[in-house]
This record gives C-alpha cells, structure tokens and sequence, in this order.
C-alpha cells in the first residue's frame, strides 16, 4: 500500500506525450508573441533581440579580455585568436568567488568587486596598462539595442544586487573603474547561450542554437530579421534569446505543476518569475527533490516518519547528489552513504530506492520538458526555411547537462519524439561562453576596422 501511495504523488510529476506536445505548442505560440510588436509586452518570453548577425569567417585575430558572469564560477579570461586556422585560439582564465553578501547586496559592491578581479587578473597576467578590447559573458536578460549596451530587464538565479535592474550593465562597469586604473574598450555584452553557440559554431558553422542546462536554463538561436518586429530592417538573420526559463509566467505551466514545484516557486528569491527555469534546472531540482522527500516522510513513506532538521533546510539537497544518485553504477549502499552525508542518518536501504526513484523521476520530467521547448525552436526554423526536413547543431553548456547521466539522452529522445523532421546534432561546449564573447567582439572588431 505504501508503494501504491508513493506511485500516486509520483504520478504528479510524469508526463504524458501529449502533455509534451501541448507544452511544444504553447511554446511556440509564445515564442511567436514574444516577437511581434503587438504582443511583446504580455509575452511571458521575452524573444531578445542580440545584435549577434554574423559568425566568425575565421580572419578574425587580436587579443581580447572576456568576462564571465552569472553561471557557478566568476571568470576573467584572455582569449588570443589568431586568423587563418579555425583551432587556433589561446585561453587563459582565473576563476573568482562571488561572496554571497555581494550577489545580494548594492550594485556598487558587486560591480566593485568584479572590476577588482579585473585588475587582479592583468596584474596576474602581467599585462597592467594594455588597452584590449573587452566582450561580457552576462547571463541574465537583458535589453539590448545594440551590442554594446545591455539593461538589465531583471535579476534571475539568486542573484539580487540592488541598483541594477533597469541598468545597462556596461556602465555600471565603468562607473566603478577608476580613471587610468586601465584601459577597457567594451565592445560585447553577450547572453551565454549566444556565447555558447559562438563557441560552437567556430567549429560547426551548422551550429545556430545554443542551449543552456546549468544553474539556469535558457536558449536562443539564428532567427529571420523579418521575424523580429523589434527591430529595423528585414533582412538576413539575428540570434535572438529568447528568455525561455521565463515560460509559464502566463500560467503556460499552471496545468503540468504539481504541489512541489508550487512550493519551490513560494520559497525562492523570485516568486511567480521563471517557472519553466523552476522545473528544469540545477538550481531548483534538488529542492523539488527535498519537497517530495518531506512529503513522502511525512506521511510515513520515508525515513520510517522520522523528519530530520536536515531535510527541513533549505537548499541542502544540491545538484550533484542528484547527479550522483542516478549513476547507474552507483551501488545502494553508496546512496546510503550520501544520504547519511545530508543527515539523513537512519535511512535503511528500502529508503536509498525510493530516493533514487524520486531524482529520477524528476530528472525525467525536467529532461522530456527542455526536449519539448526544443522541439518548437527548432520545429520553427524548420518551418522559417520552408524545409521538410532539417539538419542542425545546437551548442550546449550548463553542468546538469554535462554532468547528469541520463539528462542528454532522455531529452533527446524526447526532441526527436516531437520534432520528427529534425535531425539534430549536439555539440557540447568544453570552452565555456567565454570564449564566444571573445569571437562576438573579435567580428566586431574586424567590422569595425572594415568600415572605417
Ligand atoms: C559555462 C558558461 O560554461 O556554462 C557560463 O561559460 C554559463 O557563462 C554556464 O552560465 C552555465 O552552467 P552553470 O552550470 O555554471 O550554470
Ligand atoms: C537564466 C538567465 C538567462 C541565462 C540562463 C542560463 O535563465 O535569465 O539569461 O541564459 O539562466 O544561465
């Protein structure tokens, strides 16, 4: 009997095919919104502009300085391309903390602290008083109109930092640089999707979305400028981000929630914002994870009744339990032993299955949902291009994505269940979306030389 009552709380979080397909075709309708003049504004996506048009030629070459912001780590980089061969680009790159105060605290804080990091990686480098040009890996939405500037619409994954929004973020940069500190020509403000698929498509010029699973979730991809009623012009394409962990914002997601994914939703820094982020990414999954678990103990399912203070805190069931957890490899006893790693001394090897089965379930769920948002991007540039069928890349980063052992292949499946006329190829990004915002500025630069 207990079993049976498990089975139907975890029934909540299965998905049906048709389910997916429904949430395909609300995405669509969506993304079609988000573009269009009329409708942009009550569009629960976004559909942002870039001012990304073109992909590298390979002539691109110089030095440039990247920053990498919003993701798990704080990077500097110095990214040296050099034209002729595609593979010929040097990295170098020191990572930084983001204390937490400074995440949440005043807008002069953080942006202190990241000029700070700045400085000390040209002292590292030895490279004090050089001018370089400068692209900005920002993970966040933003409004854009052009590359350069980047007003920060709002604040998503944790980060909360007063003074921001409604900002554009490259001058609350050179606010905080103090004069003749040194010399940064900013040049990029750039999504890390957008980033992530420049990275790629220097490899693969079939590379046209870019895909993020990680702390957050997010796409954009190659769109027709006719397409995008926010700017001028209607030729040729532009990359657009479209915001997608925004979905569900106008109740999208309202018919496929259950009870847990309302209480991750209540008790995160940004209640009713990004559902569709809520469902999917690393940052929210071991708390949909933890919910079910009190759930299930709480109502004698689990851990014989017995509701440990660990369990009631906050944030402690992090993504890489999960990730470990579903290692198939993994043996009971050895989730036995992380579970006892998160307090949760008294489990008995009964407990360690029903664990493995509740990350998986909503591992699946998250997977089959991020495969069906894809399926109605890609499905739409089929569909932009008058195809019956289509062949494409899709740059990927994120940590759930690289790291979890089922998440790519069950999200596939689901892609290719759903959007049956696409053969598409997945090329994981292993240089981060530092390295895109390098070759975003390095074209501009080549532009900008071209025209002068
Ligand atoms: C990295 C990018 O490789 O992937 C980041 O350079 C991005 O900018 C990140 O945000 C996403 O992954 P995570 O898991 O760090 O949020
Ligand atoms: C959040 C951000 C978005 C970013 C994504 C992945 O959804 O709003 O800009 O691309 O996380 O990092």
């Amino acid at each position: 009997a207990q079993q049976a009552e498990r089975q139907r709380i975890l029934d909540t979080l299965r998905l049906s095919r048709n389910q997916l397909l429904e949430v395909k075709e609300r995405m669509n309708e969506e993304m079609a919104r988000g573009l269009s003049k009329q409708t942009h504004e009550q569009a629960s996506i976004k559909m942002l502009p870039t001012y990304v048009r073109s992909t590298p030629d390979g002539t691109e070459h110089g030095d440039f300085l990247a920053l990498d912001l919003g993701g798990s780590s704080f990077r500097v980089l110095l990214v040296q391309v050099r034209s002729g061969t595609k593979s010929n680009v040097d990295m170098h790159h020191k990572i930084y903390s983001i204390p937490q105060e400074t995440m949440q605290g005043t807008a002069e804080e953080l942006f202190d602290h990241i000029v700070d990091c700045i400085a000390d990686f040209l002292k590292y480098r030895d490279m004090r008083g050089v001018s370089l040009p400068l692209g900005f890996t920002f993970s966040f939405p933003c409004h854009q109109s052009k590359l350069d500037q980047g007003i920060l619409l709002r604040w998503t994954k944790g980060f909360k930092a007063s003074g921001c929004e409604g900002h554009d973020v490259v001058s609350l940069l050179k606010d905080n640089i103090i004069e003749n500190e040194f010399d940064l020509n900013f040049v990029a403000v750039v999504n890390d999707t957008v980033g992530t698929m420049m990275t790629c498509s220097y490899e693969d010029p079939k590379c046209e979305v870019g895909l993020i699973v990680g702390t957050g979730t997010n796409a954009c991809y190659m769109e027709e400028m006719h397409n995008i009623e926010l700017v001028e012009g209607d030729s040729g394409l532009m990359c657009v981000n479209m915001e997608w962990g925004a979905f569900g914002e106008g109740g999208e997601l309202d018919d496929f929630c259950t009870q847990f994914d309302r209480v991750v939703d209540a008790c995160s820094s940004n209640p009713g914002k990004q559902r569709y982020e809520k469902m999917i990414s690393g940052m929210y999954l071991g708390e949909i994870v933890r919910n079910v678990l009190l759930d299930f103990t709480a109502k004698g399912l689990l851990f014989r009744g017995k509701l440990s203070e660990r369990l009631k805190t906050h944030g402690i069931f992090e993504t890489k339990f999960l990730t470990q957890i579903e290692k198939d490899r993994l043996a009971m006893r050895q989730i036995r032993s992380i579970l006892q790693h998160l307090g949760l001394t008294s489990s008995t090897c009964d407990d360690s299955v029903v664990v493995k089965e509740v990350c998986s379930v909503v591992a699946r769920r998250a997977a089959q949902l991020c495969g069906a948002g894809l399926a109605a991007v890609i499905d739409k540039i089929r569909q932009n291009r008058n195809l019956n069928q289509l062949s494409i890349t899709v740059g990927v980063d994120g940590t759930l994505y690289k790291t979890h052992p089922h998440f790519s292949s069950i999200m596939q499946e689901t892609l290719q269940d759903l959007a049956p006329q696409c053969q598409v190829t997945f090329h994981k990004s292993e240089d981060g979306s530092g390295k895109g915002a390098a070759l975003i500025t390095a074209v501009a630069c080549r532009i900008m030389t071209q025209d002068n």
